[in-house]
C-alpha cells in the first residue's frame, strides 16, 4: 500500500463519494452538508493534511489529519473502501497517523467516534486509545503516541510512502 498527498482537484469527487457513505454510518437520519465538507477539506489539503493510499493506483483509504495546538494531532476522518473492510488496513492506516503525528513533533492522537460503529470502536480499542469524553451517542478518545511500541518500524512519516 502506497500514501500519497490528496490532490485536491482530482481526489474530490472519490472522497465526497466515500464520506457521504460513511455520513450514512455514522450520522444516519442527518443531512450531509457537501459544501461544509469540501470547504473544509480543500483548506486542509492544501496544507497536506489529506492522505490518500493506494493498492496498485486503486484508492484504498484516506485519513485526514489535523494539528490543533502545539502537542496534539487529530483524526478528523479515517475511512476504508468498503471491499476491503477486515483486511487491516484501518490498523495500518492508524498507525500512519500515529507515525505521522510524532513526526510532526506531537504527543497526543485524539478522535471522535460514533459508538454504534462497532468496527471503528474496536480498532481504536485494539490501539489501546481510552476514552477522554463521553458526548452521547459518541466519545471523544486520546492516545499518548509518545510511548512507542506501537510502532515496532517506526514507520516513514512524510511525503510519498509505503506504508
Ligand atoms: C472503521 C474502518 C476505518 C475500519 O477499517 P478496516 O480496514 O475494516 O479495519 P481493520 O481491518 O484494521 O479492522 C478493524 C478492527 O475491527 C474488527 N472487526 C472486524 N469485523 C468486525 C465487525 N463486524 N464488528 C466489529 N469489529 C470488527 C477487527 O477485528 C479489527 O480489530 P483489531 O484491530 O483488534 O483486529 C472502516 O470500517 C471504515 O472505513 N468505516 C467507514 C468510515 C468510518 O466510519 N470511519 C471511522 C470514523 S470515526
Amino acid at each position: 500500500m502506497k500514501r500519497r498527498p490528496m490532490h485536491y482537484e482530482r481526489d474530490l469527487d472519490t472522497l465526497l463519494e466515500l464520506h457521504r457513505r460513511s455520513w450514512e454510518i455514522n450520522f444516519p437520519g442527518r443531512r450531509f452538508d457537501s459544501w461544509v465538507f469540501t470547504a473544509s477539506l480543500e483548506s486542509s489539503a492544501r496544507r497536506d493534511e489529506v492522505f490518500i493510499y493506494e493498492d496498485d493506483d486503486a484508492i484504498v483509504a484516506w485519513l485526514w489529519l489535523a494539528f490543533p495546538g502545539r502537542d496534539g494531532a487529530h483524526v478528523r476522518h479515517i475511512q476504508v473502501v468498503e471491499d476491503h473492510w477486515g483486511e487491516g488496513i484501518g490498523r495500518r492506516v492508524m498507525l500512519d497517523a500515529i507515525a505521522t503525528a510524532r513526526a510532526r513533533g506531537r504527543r497526543v492522537l485524539t478522535l471522535v467516534v460514533t459508538k454504534s460503529n462497532a468496527r471503528a470502536m474496536a480498532l481504536y480499542r485494539s490501539l489501546t486509545f481510552t476514552v477522554e469524553r463521553d458526548e452521547g451517542e459518541r466519545q471523544r478518545m486520546w492516545l499518548d503516541i509518545t510511548r512507542s511500541y506501537l510502532l515496532p518500524d517506526e514507520a516513514e512519516s512524510e511525503g510519498s510512502h509505503n506504508t
